[in-house]
């Protein structure tokens, strides 16, 4: 098999693509060989040890994938080989093949395509989970989507919509702007050349959005926290920008607003059967159509390096897909 290694010292451009032997699954394990992996913010920040989980080195990078199991190992029940599985285990997935935890594993519906199935879990589990479960939205209700055009926003979206929900999406140019329009956003905002709460206010009639979902932080999140509806709730989902905001606390008792945390992995982790009925829920969708995962381009396995750098040149619509 051949991986990605990340080794020391860290960093995109330190990464090799080496040829490694092929391992076996132990109990409870499977070996995939991986069709394609999606790009998810998470994967450059790991590979340059910044995010908050340290794999120790040397590891394969590569959080989400999808491909064909080839064998299983002891205690394996609900899987076998030859069977099509998407499967998020955090590392492992910019290679062409890995060893997983069985438990992690989903197997696919007849007819899944691999390059939906590896950019599926982490962007709908997590809108799903801010939307649906944290923010309780309501139909009719409006949501403002920051750095819309990503993975995780253009999945928040689609949730929003299917949701019956009024989605603003903001973004940082007007192609951006127009994509998230063709997959159902009812008005945008460009933020790089509009006054973000300008055209808050403008779009909601001086109401503002019920639901602020944020994925980016930065100099965004004051002003649209006090752009937000009274009794809204602001989903704080990530950092993108780098810079972790700070609010000033009577914001939030003027609106009569909430600051609602997002954490979906660790949602997964204690709430496995909460979360496996979202799974199920969003799976369904996908069969009817209501979601389907926005693919900016897929490019050979080989080309991880140019992904990441169209990824952290904030050029990605959407998901980025590695193919083998
Ligand atoms: N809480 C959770 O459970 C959870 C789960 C998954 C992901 N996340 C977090 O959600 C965030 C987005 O993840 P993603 O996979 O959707 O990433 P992504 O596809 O790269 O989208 C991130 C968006 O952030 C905006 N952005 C603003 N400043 C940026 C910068 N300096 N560098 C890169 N992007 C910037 C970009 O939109 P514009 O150019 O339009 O501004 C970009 O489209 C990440 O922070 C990730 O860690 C959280």
């Amino acid at each position: 098999m051949h991986a990605w290694l990340c080794e020391n010292p860290v960093g995109v451009d330190a990464l090799t693509w080496k040829e490694l032997p092929t391992p076996s699954p132990k109990a409870g394990e499977v070996l995939i060989e991986i069709k394609a992996a999606s790009l998810n913010f998470p994967d450059l920040l790991i590979v340059q040890n910044k995010y908050q989980m340290k794999p120790p080195l040397p590891f394969v990078p590569g959080s989400e994938y999808a491909g064909v199991v080839q064998a299983v190992g002891d205690g394996v029940s609900h899987l076998k080989v030859g069977q099509h599985v998407a499967c998020l285990s955090g590392t492992g997935g910019f290679g062409t093949h890995t060893v997983a935890p069985a438990a992690l594993c989903l197997p696919l519906p007849d007819g899944f395509p691999f390059v939906d199935a590896a950019a599926f879990i982490m962007i709908y589990a997590t809108s799903y989970h801010a939307l649906v479960d944290r923010a309780q939205l309501k139909a009719g209700e409006t949501v403002l989507v920051l750095g819309a055009a990503g993975g995780v926003g253009t999945a928040a979206i689609q949730i929003a919509k299917a949701c019956g929900a009024r989605v603003i999406a903001a973004a940082s140019n007007d192609e951006k702007c127009a994509l998230c329009q063709s997959i159902g956003a009812d008005a945008t905002i460009n933020y790089t050349r509009e006054n973000l709460r300008e055209a808050v206010k403008t779009l909601t009639a001086g109401k503002g959005p019920d639901v602020i979902y944020d994925p980016v932080g930065g100099d965004f999140a004051e002003p649209a926290f006090r752009s937000i509806a009274w009794r809204g709730r602001y989903l704080v989902v990530g950092f993108a920008a780098g810079p972790i905001p700070a609010l000033p606390f009577n914001l939030a008792l003027l609106k009569g607003a909430s600051i609602v945390g997002v954490f979906w992995g660790e949602f997964a982790k204690r709430e496995p059967q909460a979360n496996a009925a979202m799974m199920k829920e969003l799976a369904q969708w996908y069969g009817q159509g209501k979601i389907k995962p926005v693919i900016d381009s897929t490019l050979p396995m080989a080309e991880l390096k140019a992904a990441f750098a169209h990824m952290g040149s904030r050029g990605v619509k959407g998901k980025l897909v590695l193919v083998n």
